[in-house]
């Protein structure tokens, strides 16, 4: 029963009128660049400094009776990235209530995350890195900055561990592990160390 754990279709999920909707996407590409010219980097995998200290994926609130979930989130990723990168329901990969679902949000205002993966270019990539940090109009206000995902382990044990041991907001940092793992970015292997590690 996935309704149990809090999993939704994009359908069932708009069903429910009386909740908010909030929209959230990982950009990656790939990458032939190497870290000290040796360690492969492979993959760029994009994430933000919030306003509030926290990492977390570009995007934000949708309201489903205005525009449809990705020109929401299309819309989004023009005010936090300064670049419209167009999603699409192909991108979507899973919506599910935010846990807790008592507390801060009421039965009558429950919030539904809708969770989005895009690849894209290299130069797509620095594109957006270069305009967020820019034109974009949240740049300094609702996003601090764009980080890049360290998906490599260095020698002392840094990379991916210390990078997971940061604070995230929501489910983002379950996002960013369940995608890695979904899209073969790191090995089971190479994951389960970095756990450990951000555990210490
Ligand atoms: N996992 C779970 N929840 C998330 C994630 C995530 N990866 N990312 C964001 N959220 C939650 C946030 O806690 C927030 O409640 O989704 C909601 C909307 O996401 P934001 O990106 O924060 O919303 P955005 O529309 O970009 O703008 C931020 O929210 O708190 C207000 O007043 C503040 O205007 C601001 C707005
Ligand atoms: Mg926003
Ligand atoms: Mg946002």
């Amino acid at each position: 029963n996935t309704m149990a754990s809090g999993q939704m279709s994009r359908d069932e999920a708009l069903e429910c009128t009386s909740c908010r909707h909030a929209c959230h996407v990982m950009l990656y590409s790939e990458t032939a660049s190497q870290l000290f010219g040796r360690i492969p980097i492979r993959y760029i995998v994009l994430m933000q400094m919030r306003f509030d200290g926290l990492l977390g994926f570009p995007g934000g609130f949708v309201d489903p009776s205005e525009e449809t979930l990705e020109e929401g989130l299309t819309r989004e990723l023009l005010e936090e990235l300064g670049v419209a990168v167009p999603i699409s329901t192909e991108d979507h990969v899973e919506s599910c209530f935010s846990l807790p679902c008592s507390g801060k949000y009421s039965s009558s205002s429950r919030l539904i995350l809708h969770f989005y993966v895009k690849k894209i270019e290299e130069d797509q990539i620095r594109e957006i890195e270069k305009a967020a940090a820019s034109t974009a109009a949240d740049h300094g206000l609702e996003v601090l900055g764009m980080v890049r995902v360290p998906l490599y382990t260095t020698k002392s044990g840094g990379g991916l561990s210390s990078f997971l041991s940061h604070s995230f907001i929501g489910v983002a940092r379950s996002q960013l592990i369940n995608s890695l793992l979904r899209l073969h970015l790191v090995s089971p292997g190479a994951l389960r160390e970095a756990l450990r590690g951000s555990q210490r």
